[in-house]
Parts: C-alpha cells; sequence; structure tokens
C-alpha cells in the first residue's frame, strides 16, 4: 500500500472511462424502489450471513480522528499516536442552556463527553471507543438500522451499558428522535455510512443529526471517494444513478467527491476543518492487480451562534 499516491492523467482517464461503461446503462426506476424501501432487510441479511466477519477494526480511528478521545484521554492517546496537534483543540464547551441538562433522564446523562456512532454495524469502531473512553466520563450511543447489527453489539463480551448505549434506529426516518436531547452531543461519527443511503436522503440525514451536536461539537465523516477501486470495477447493471450502485446482495453505494462533501456538511450549517481526499495504492501481488484507493475524510463542526449585542 502507497499513501498520498498522485494520479497520472491517464490513471484518471481509464477510471473515467470505466465508470462512463459501468453507468451507461441504468437499472430501470420502477425496480429500484425497493433498494431504498428495503435497505434495512438487505443489511439486516447481510449481518445474517457474514455476521461479525466482514468489516475489520478500524485500527486508525483515533489517529485519524483524535477528536473522539474525551478531555481526560487526549494526552495519553495523543502521545502513543504522536498524532494530529488538532486533537487538543476540538472539544465542544459546555453550553448554559445546554437541553442536556434541561430534560428528563437517558442513558449517558451524566457524561460530560458524549458521541454518537450512526451506522455502527456490528462495532468495528464501538469496540476501539468503549475500551478508550472507560473512566474518562464519556459515553458512546451507536445506532443502526438493523435490528442484527445491534444484537451482535450487545452480545460483545465488551459491550458495557455504563460507558455505551447500542439502539436500533433508522436515520431516514424523519419523525423519530434519538435516546438523548438535541444539542446534547460532541462528536458524531459516520463510516462508510452516508454512501449506503440513497443520495436523494443523505442532506436530510446530516441536517438532523447535526441539530443533536453541541455547538462547538464535531461531525467526523469516512467513505468512498469518487473513482475509487470499488467503484471502477463495477460490472454493467449494477447503476442506480450517477455514482450511485448497488452490489448482488442489494446494499448500495455512493462515491462522494470533495466538493459534494462540502455542499452536504456547509449546508447543515457547520463549518469546515478537514475536507480531504485520501489516495492509496494497493498492489495484490499475487493476483497482480493495482488498486487506486479513495476515500473521504472530513471533520465538520458546529458553530457557535453569534452573541447577541
Ligand atoms: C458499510 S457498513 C459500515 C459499518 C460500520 N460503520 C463500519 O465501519 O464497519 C454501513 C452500515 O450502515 C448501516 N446503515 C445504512 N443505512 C442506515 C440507516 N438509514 N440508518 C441506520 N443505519 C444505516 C448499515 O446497516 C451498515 O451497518
Amino acid at each position: 500500500m502507497w499513501d498520498h499516491v498522485q494520479w497520472t492523467e491517464e490513471d484518471k482517464e481509464n477510471a473515467r472511462q470505466r465508470i462512463e461503461e459501468n453507468s451507461c446503462t441504468q437499472i430501470p426506476l420502477k425496480e429500484q424502489g425497493k433498494f431504498d424501501t428495503d435497505a434495512c432487510q438487505y443489511w439486516d441479511k447481510f449481518y445474517g450471513r457474514h455476521q461479525d466477519k466482514f468489516f475489520k477494526d478500524r485500527n486508525w480511528l483515533f489517529l485519524e480522528f483524535p477528536e473522539l478521545l474525551p478531555p481526560g484521554a487526549k494526552s495519553e492517546v495523543t502521545n502513543r499516536c504522536q498524532s494530529d496537534q488538532q486533537a487538543v483543540l476540538t472539544t465542544a464547551v459546555p453550553e448554559k442552556d445546554d437541553a442536556a441538562t434541561q430534560t428528563a433522564t437517558f442513558p449517558g446523562q451524566h457524561a460530560s463527553f458524549r458521541i454518537l456512532e450512526v451506522g455502527c454495524g456490528v462495532g468495528n469502531s464501538v469496540f476501539p471507543i468503549i475500551n478508550t473512553i472507560k473512566e474518562k466520563d464519556a459515553f458512546l450511543y451507536c445506532c443502526d438500522f438493523s435490528p442484527r447489527a445491534i444484537q451482535l453489539v450487545k452480545d460483545h463480551p465488551d459491550y458495557d451499558d455504563s460507558v455505551c448505549h447500542a439502539f436500533v434506529h433508522d436515520v431516514c426516518e424523519e419523525n423519530t428522535s434519538m435516546p438523548f436531547p438535541p444539542r446534547s452531543l460532541d462528536v458524531i461519527l459516520t463510516v462508510f455510512v452516508l454512501s449506503s443511503i440513497h443520495p436523494n436522503r443523505i442532506q436530510g440525514v446530516v441536517n438532523r443529526l447535526s441539530t443533536y451536536l453541541k455547538h462547538g461539537g464535531i461531525f467526523l465523516f469516512r467513505d468512498h471517494g469518487r473513482y475509487d477501486f470499488s467503484q471502477v470495477r463495477f460490472k454493467k447493471g449494477r447503476c442506480l444513478s450517477e455514482n450511485f450502485y448497488t452490489r448482488g446482495d442489494g446494499t448500495c453505494v455512493y462515491f462522494f467527491t470533495k466538493e459534494e462533501v462540502h455542499d452536504l456538511f456547509s449546508n447543515a450549517g457547520l463549518e469546515e476543518v478537514q475536507n480531504l481526499e485520501d489516495r492509496r495504492l494497493q498492489v495484490n501481488r499475487r493476483e497482480k492487480v493495482a488498486m487506486h484507493r479513495v476515500w473521504m475524510q472530513s471533520k465538520y463542526r458546529k458553530l457557535y451562534p453569534p452573541s447577541a449585542p
């Protein structure tokens, strides 16, 4: 694997051509509805088949996203990682009118640092986070719309309901609320999740989720980028709309550009802290295949309201 790989004009042209070919015929509109309405069932079956064996633990998590560390854990882990100096700059200051302090009881109410992971799957980020925030006055919420995935999280030996609350929740549902009040979160994390949602719904999802961030809180996003190998290798007949595809198992994937990511979070009223394309070259020597990987990595902060004169 090589990091920060520059693409040649030829690489770009090859990718562009292959995507043009694999998306020249789209699945007819009348056959597309099920991929949106039954998305939860497709993912639930996915976890029925693969259990917790498909995704790997996100071991890069604290290196790339030191903002996940509660104040008490920051120096400890950042020293270990020798990582991003921004780590120390990222905590939301508790607000005087913090809604969390004014409403009825909810899990994690007494923690001073609260994280939500959306689309947590079987917990490949959840358990590294739980094991880091224990005894740090922090609390993790994690949700997924697949009941099987959430059950696997709860059955894991490291699941601990004194620091974590896992629940089934579909973030595309407009009229359901989260088990905590608005403006109560320091961090929201989505890892390869927004890409699995229909592109017409993603903006609404980000808007709604952002209402749960405290002022100064941060949205952390990692996902598929445009021209990634996994987009290029799609066969004809899997494309739903531009840069949006369905896999053989019915789950879907969208491939983002930097500009789209920027618009998505800015439209939700958040301010850019980081928005980058992570480009790498992976080589499978046995099969003699070179794969250009493109991932988006972004951080957007909820601003404080302008103070009254
Ligand atoms: C590619 S998997 C990533 C899982 C996990 N974040 C990880 O990094 O291993 C996408 C996850 O998003 C979940 N998901 C997709 N759409 C969702 C929605 N509308 N509401 C909640 N979860 C959703 C799926 O069930 C699946 O677990």
